[in-house]
Parts: C-alpha cells; sequence; structure tokens
C-alpha cells in the first residue's frame, strides 16, 4: 500500500473523480475525510470504504464558505493527529459564452473551483509549516490548458488553478509543501452527464469527443491513479506541475 498511515482530505467525494480518488486512497492505506456539499452522497462514499475496510470519515462541507472550511479543519484534526494531503477536486461545470455566462453564474463558477483551492489551502497552510511539509493536490482540467468553445468561466477557473498550483508550488518549497495539479480530459462523471443532457444531439457529441481521445475515453480511475502517485514519496521532488491525464487529447491534432 501506497499511502499506508497518510491522511488526506478530499473535497467533492461524494461523486465522480472525488469519489474514485477518496476509495483508491483508503484502498493505499490512507485516512481519507470526505468534504462534500451533498450529504447522502458524502456518506455513501464513507460508507463504501468502510465496508471495503478502509478508515474514513464524512464531513459536510461546502467548499465556498468559510465557516465550512473552518469546521472542515476542526474536524479533521480532531479525527486524525495530522493531515498530511489536501486535494483540492471538488467543482462545477458552467457553460457558455461571454455573451451567455450571467455575472452570477461567472461569480460562482469562480468561487466554487477556483476561490476554493485558495480557501482551502490558505486553512492548511500553517498546520503543514508546523509539521514540516504537506502535499496539496488540485484537479484543473485540459480546459485550464486550452480554449474550449462554450466553456469561458470554466476554462478561466481551469486556468487559474493550474497557475495558483505553480505559484503556491514555488511559495511552499521551502516549507516542503509540494503543490501539483491534474488535468483530466473527458470522463463520464455525473457533471459530464448534466452536461450531455443539455444539449440537442448528445450522442453526436460524445462520438466527437471520443474521437479528440486517442486513446479513447477515460475513467474517474484513471484520474485517482495520478493523485495517487503525485502523493506518494515517489513523487517527492515534482511539484508546481500541471500533469494531463487525458489519453493524448493535449498532444496535438489527432487524426480522423
Ligand atoms: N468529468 C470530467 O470530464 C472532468 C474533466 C476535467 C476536470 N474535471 C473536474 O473534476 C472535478 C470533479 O468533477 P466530476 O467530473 O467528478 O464531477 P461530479 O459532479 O461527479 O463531482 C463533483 C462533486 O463536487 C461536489 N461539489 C460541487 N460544488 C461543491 C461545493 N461548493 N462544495 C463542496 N462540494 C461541491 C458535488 O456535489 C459533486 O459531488 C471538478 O473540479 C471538475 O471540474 C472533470
Amino acid at each position: 500500500m501506497r499511502l499506508e498511515g497518510k491522511s488526506a482530505i478530499v473535497t467533492g467525494a461524494g461523486s465522480g473523480i472525488g469519489k474514485a480518488t477518496a476509495c483508491r486512497f483508503a484502498a493505499e492505506g490512507a485516512t481519507v475525510i470526505c468534504a462534500e456539499l451533498n450529504r447522502d452522497s458524502n456518506e455513501a462514499t464513507v460508507a463504501e470504504i468502510r465496508a471495503a475496510g478502509g478508515r474514513a470519515e464524512a464531513v459536510e462541507t461546502d467548499v465556498t464558505r468559510d465557516e465550512d472550511v473552518a469546521n472542515l479543519m476542526a474536524r479533521s484534526f480532531s479525527a486524525v493527529e495530522r493531515v498530511d494531503i489536501l486535494i483540492n477536486n471538488a467543482g462545477q461545470a458552467v457553460i457558455g459564452t461571454v455573451e451567455e455566462v450571467s455575472s452570477d453564474d461567472w461569480d460562482r463558477q469562480l468561487d466554487v473551483n477556483l476561490k476554493s483551492i485558495y480557501r482551502l489551502s490558505k486553512a492548511i497552510w500553517p498546520h503543514f509549516k508546523t509539521r514540516g511539509g504537506g502535499i496539496i493536490l488540485n484537479t484543473a482540467s485540459i480546459a485550464g490548458l486550452t480554449g474550449i468553445p462554450g466553456q469561458v468561466s470554466y476554462g478561466v477557473s481551469k486556468a487559474g488553478a493550474v497557475m495558483i498550483t505553480k505559484c503556491m508550488a514555488l511559495d511552499g518549497a521551502k516549507d516542503n509543501i509540494r503543490v501539483n495539479c491534474v488535468c483530466p480530459g473527458w470522463i463520464p462523471t455525473p457533471m459530464v452527464d448534466y452536461h450531455l443532457s443539455q444539449l440537442d444531439d448528445p450522442e453526436a457529441f460524445q462520438t466527437r469527443i471520443e474521437r479528440l481521445h486517442p486513446l479513447g475515453l477515460g475513467e474517474a480511475a484513471h484520474i485517482a491513479a495520478g493523485f495517487v502517485f503525485l502523493a506518494s514519496d515517489e513523487a517527492r521532488w515534482i511539484t508546481g506541475i500541471a500533469l494531463p491525464i487525458d489519453g493524448g487529447l493535449t498532444c496535438g491534432i489527432a487524426a480522423d
């Protein structure tokens, strides 16, 4: 087991990539604090981890609320002696062009996907400094590396996630705080299902998306595997990277 004796906070642990990551971290021996807006789905993840013999706690958390983040930290430190890893994964996708996205939706998108990374990282930073280091991992996106039509606020939030990763990596290095992010390609999750449900011809869109990934569509487990590596001691000299896990999508233009 690669994370035996470690503890990790995972946000958005009730669904998709966050759930897969929480379950994989527990299977690798970590104690996982599952932080999620949706109480029922969060408790379901914790129940699944415990049923498999792992260790996990559920803390209902809205990552856009300072008081929830303070409560998450307090509950985490009462559950485990020290937190080794913070995974900022919770997110949502606001679809639309600059003409279509409302001012409120823009603010909400940036708050959930980007300011939350600042908020949680700031909350855990003093703990990491005191105990001689720590690891912050963020879920960015290929949408933060390259423009995607009709995703202006989402793309900006994810480009911000890439840049806050690099800036925090530089600032944290002297205190042995490593910060990295992953940039997933298209992964079938409830977020994506919702996106597809809004389209006139979801099947045509799905086919087009599949063709963009030379290795075919990915799974949440592929992203969880990247997080395990970045959280492990094998990645101890890696900081500030934005790791595409995208089946080759960002290599270039796929034939066909
Ligand atoms: N699925 C993809 O194709 C894809 C690609 C690139 C990046 N991502 C990113 O991966 C992350 C996870 O997305 P997913 O695809 O697993 O979606 P998902 O909808 O399955 O999971 C997102 C989870 O975040 C939670 N959440 C949303 N707002 C929250 C808040 N304010 N506080 C706490 N929890 C909140 C949701 O309740 C949900 O459980 C997101 O940051 C997303 O942008 C997804």
